[in-house]
């Protein structure tokens, strides 16, 4: 049924109609554009705009399209887009009083709104989903604070830490992923219904109450901009590719460490594949293909903010173009946090293999230089020296830091400064036990096993407040 055929005088050609309909990423904001037309209605008849029997009519219709799903549309191509389904189907119904529903209304206030009414929804998912990530984080993390590791700086091997600490990094990146949705969130939850085409309308409509009855938390204060932005989205997908890079690095590091030269963790078998040819291969596929949606992501955000560019104001159909953009990275990043979070609840790991890390390579040896700085007074410079010299002659000649007492240290010094530093063994070797370096690390944000203990409280007051 053709409700628009006043100015044009032959139907658009079906290539061209195809072509440009949005009807099959708009299927999205099918419920959602149901929604909006009920609202709207509602605040017709209740401004005295339109008649309340018809305003009915036009509901009940509405409501029995709900019931009945998506399905009950004509979704050829040549209908455009939802509205377009949407009002036909009433028109359907109910003759030609459904001709009122679209009284001081726009599809491109209406597009807006329905967007940003299924994007809220989609918003509150993925924070849940978030949050029940960093939930399991801090549960491993928990059982991790005295497991001993060494910490990467440039992937070479920097300083001990443990487990538990390195699982923190993984949970105060995602609270800042998720406090960074919040906070779009609240630009996305605002009502643009209303502006109509983009200049509102003479209509003596109530913007007030369409917003009550959607649900958004405020409206938007200018027309052209209502119908016109989509920064909303924009800022969505860029939420969307921090997380998802959060994810690649998590990913990245469970590629990395359950390789043979690493042997630092096992992932499980549910979430690894294996090889057609080589029957002994465990591969990491699922960190592998999200360290690459995580570029699908990016792809979307640069698609969107192109699109954006130089746009005039207010409406372009250009607009429309955004719309899959943003499903997709929705739906992309939500499987990525999920499957994400099973892979790494699930992976084992070699405590053993991580203390050997951890000891074999002078990863302590910053707090050797530490303890000369505070025991003899010399400054870090020297201290950095002569420990980076003593590093030096016991890699030469295959000493290993167990090995290392004061006649070793001070033949160095010797060298360098011209005098002993007369540092007793046992303080030597204290400096140089990964398990002591970590003991000694209580400075917040630090890895002591009481530090990091008391940040997982921090951690799950914050999940508290926020599952309130
Ligand atoms: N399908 C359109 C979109 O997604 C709806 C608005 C169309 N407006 C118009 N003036 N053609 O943006």
């Amino acid at each position: 049924m053709n409700i628009r055929a006043g100015r044009l005088k032959k139907k658009m050609n079906r290539y061209a109609a195809s072509f440009t309909s949005s009807l099959e990423f708009d299927k999205r904001i099918f419920e959602a554009d149901v929604d909006c037309n009920i609202a709207h209605c509602t605040m017709l008849a209740a401004e005295g705009i339109i008649e309340q029997e018809d305003a009915d009519k036009i509901i009940n219709s509405l409501d029995e399209l709900k019931k009945a799903g998506i399905e009950a549309l004509d979704l050829d191509p040549s209908v455009e887009d939802i509205h377009m389904a949407v009002e036909s189907y009433v028109t359907q119904k109910i003759g030609d009083v459904a001709g009122f529903m679209h009284t001081a209304k726009s599809r491109n206030d209406q597009v807006a709104t329905d967007l940003r009414l299924v994007l809220v929804r989609e918003i509150e998912e993925i924070e849940h989903d978030i949050l029940k990530f960093i939930d399991n984080i801090l549960k491993m993390a928990e059982i991790h604070t005295e497991t001993v590791m060494v910490g990467y700086t440039h992937l070479q091997h920097a300083q001990p830490t443990t487990f538990a600490h390195h699982l923190l990094a993984y949970a105060n990146a995602l609270k800042r992923d998720y406090e960074r949705l919040k906070d779009a969130y609240n630009r996305v939850n605002m009502n643009p219904l209303g502006s109509a085409a983009m200049t509102t309308t003479s209509f003596n409509i109530n913007r007030e109450l369409t917003t009550e009855l959607l649900g958004f938390h405020g409206l938007m204060k200018n027309s052209i901009d209502a119908v016109s932005s989509r920064d909303f989205a924009a800022e969505t997908v860029f939420c969307l590719c921090m997380l998802a890079s959060t994810l690649s690095k998590i990913c990245e590091e469970l590629i990395n460490w359950s390789s043979y030269e690493f042997g630092i963790l096992e992932i499980s078998d549910e979430f690894s594949s294996t090889s057609s040819i080589m029957p002994q291969k465990k591969n990491p596929d699922l960190a592998e293909i999200t360290r690459a949606k995580t570029a699908v992501l990016y792809g979307e955000l640069m698609t969107v903010m192109t699109i954006l560019k130089a746009l005039p104001h207010s409406y372009n159909r250009d607009l429309q173009e955004i719309t899959p953009h943003l499903w997709n990275a929705v739906d992309t990043s939500k499987s990525m946090v999920n499957i994400v979070n099973k892979m790494l609840f699930t992976i084992k790991i070699d405590k053993n293999r991580l203390k050997d890390l951890a000891t074999s390579n002078f990863s302590t040896a910053t707090e050797l230089a530490d303890v000369i700085v505070r025991e003899k007074n010399v400054p870090f410079r020297v201290a950095h020296k002569i420990v980076g010299r003593m590093v030096m002659h016991a890699l030469e000649n295959d000493i290993t830091p167990g090995e290392i007492g004061s006649k070793f240290l001070d033949k160095i010094a010797q060298d360098l400064i011209g005098e002993n530093l007369d540092l007793k063994d046992e303080i030597i070797q204290k400096a140089l036990d990964p398990y002591e370096n970590i003991l000694m690390r209580k400075t917040v944000g630090g890895p002591s096993p009481d530090t990091v203990k008391s940040a997982i409280a921090e951690l799950n007051a914050f999940l508290d407040k926020e599952q309130s």
